[in-house]
């Protein structure tokens, strides 16, 4: 079993940097999800752990052991990619088995080592097809297949259910999340596509621009974003913003938007107080934390429906409040026609405030 250190670590194609400092340390036998949007530097981030990237600078360790220099075949990992890259004239047994016969392993420990993991894999029945004779799916399980039987100390799998259908996307989610847990190995695994990150990690670290954002537990990345860039990025719908000012009154610390103005939580003005009160913050919220009513209320804001849509268990209703949109998810018997008045109230125990200068969260 390994953890794994990165630390200071950089990637320059050129005179460009793909990654920026990044500074990670993945514990024996944890699920780390990467994830932020496409060319953050979370493919090039996992091939210096692969060791098929020369690292710029900084240092990789798996246990006490520095990697930097060490041969991809030396490192004790097994990779999946999202093109699954399977050799297309073997079969999906031979697949499987390829590196452990490449070891000169035996073939009847081979034999038992493919079968074990078709079985949990569900793709016994699959082992004399031709990658051709599979679906996307079941080509991604033969990829993950052969990551298994090489009994890695470390999974590195970049976007490996990314081409599949949402539903078997979905699916595939469960399955990983079980057999990474039932393996115990420690698996660093990429991705743009946040349910992902936060339904299979026990962490996750969010890249923006080759920069780490936010290193932490799917909760805390979701209730606690660091920065306006984490709060809108993660969660889906987004998180709604508001251009705001911070006025003191009194002992009280007001929100003020152009059209309304709402106090803050005692705990959170003494926040703001303690960091010096700044003028020019966004208010962020989201669609699931806000309250939609046909009547006003204290401290309800006045808002316009202008769509709703519904969405089986769930409406989404799109309103505007001043010249902002603010999007409101809500029960699916909420009516209302586009252009009637409505009054939202926020939760205010889980709304956020970020620095308009910094983007830096308040709280
Ligand atoms: N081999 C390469 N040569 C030059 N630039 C690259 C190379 N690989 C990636 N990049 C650039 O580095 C940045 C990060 O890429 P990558 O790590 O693949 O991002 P992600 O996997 O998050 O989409 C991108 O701007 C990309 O264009
Ligand atoms: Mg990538």
């Amino acid at each position: 079993m390994a953890s794994v250190s990165i630390k200071n670590v950089w990637k320059y194609y050129g005179e460009t940097a793909a990654v920026k400092d990044l500074n990670l340390e993945v514990q024996n036998g944890e699920f780390l999800c990467v994830l932020g949007p496409s060319g953050c530097g979370k493919s090039s981030s996992l091939r210096m752990l692969a060791g098929l990237e020369h690292i710029s600078a900084g240092d990789i360790h798996f246990g006490d052991r520095r990697v930097n220099e060490l041969p991809p075949k030396d490192r004790d990992i097994a990779m999946v990619f999202e093109n699954y890259a399977l050799y297309p004239h073997k079969t999906v047994f031979d697949n499987i088995g390829n590196a452990l016969k490449l070891r000169k392993v035996d073939p009847t420990t081979i034999q038992q080592k493919v079968e074990r993991a078709a079985e949990m894999l569900e793709i016994k029945h699959l082992l004399q097809r031709k990658p051709m004779e599979l679906s996307g799916g079941q080509k991604q399980r033969v990829a993950i297949g052969r990551a298994i039987v090489r009994e890695p100390e470390l999974f590195l799998f970049d976007e490996p259910i990314a081409h599949l259908d949402a539903k078997l996307r979905a699916h595939m989610r469960g399955e990983l999340k079980i057999l990474q847990r039932k393996l115990g190995t420690t698996m660093v695994y990429v991705t743009h596509d946040q349910m992902e990150a936060l339904s299979m990690a026990d962490r996750v670290a969010v890249m923006h621009e080759g920069v780490l954002q936010q290193y932490g537990t799917p909760q805390e990345i979701y209730h606690k974003p660091v920065n306006a860039w984490v709060a809108g990025f993660v969660g889906e719908p987004p998180m709604n913003f508001l251009d705001c000012e911070l006025v003191q009154e009194g002992d009280a610390i007001q929100v003020k938007h152009s059209t309304f103005s709402v106090s803050l939580l005692p705990e959170q003005a003494s926040i703001i107080n303690s960091a010096k009160l700044e003028r020019k913050v966004q208010l962020a919220i989201r669609p699931d934390e806000i309250h939609i009513n046909g009547k006003q209320s204290a401290e309800s804001i006045k808002a316009e429906v202008k769509i709703t849509e519904p969405l089986g268990g769930d409406m989404l209703v799109d309103t505007t409040v001043g010249k902002e949109k603010v999007l409101v998810k809500t029960k699916p018997d909420f009516t209302a026609s586009m252009g009637e008045e409505c009054f939202l109230s926020f939760d205010k125990q889980r709304w956020h405030v970020f620095s308009s200068e910094t983007g830096l969260a308040f709280f």
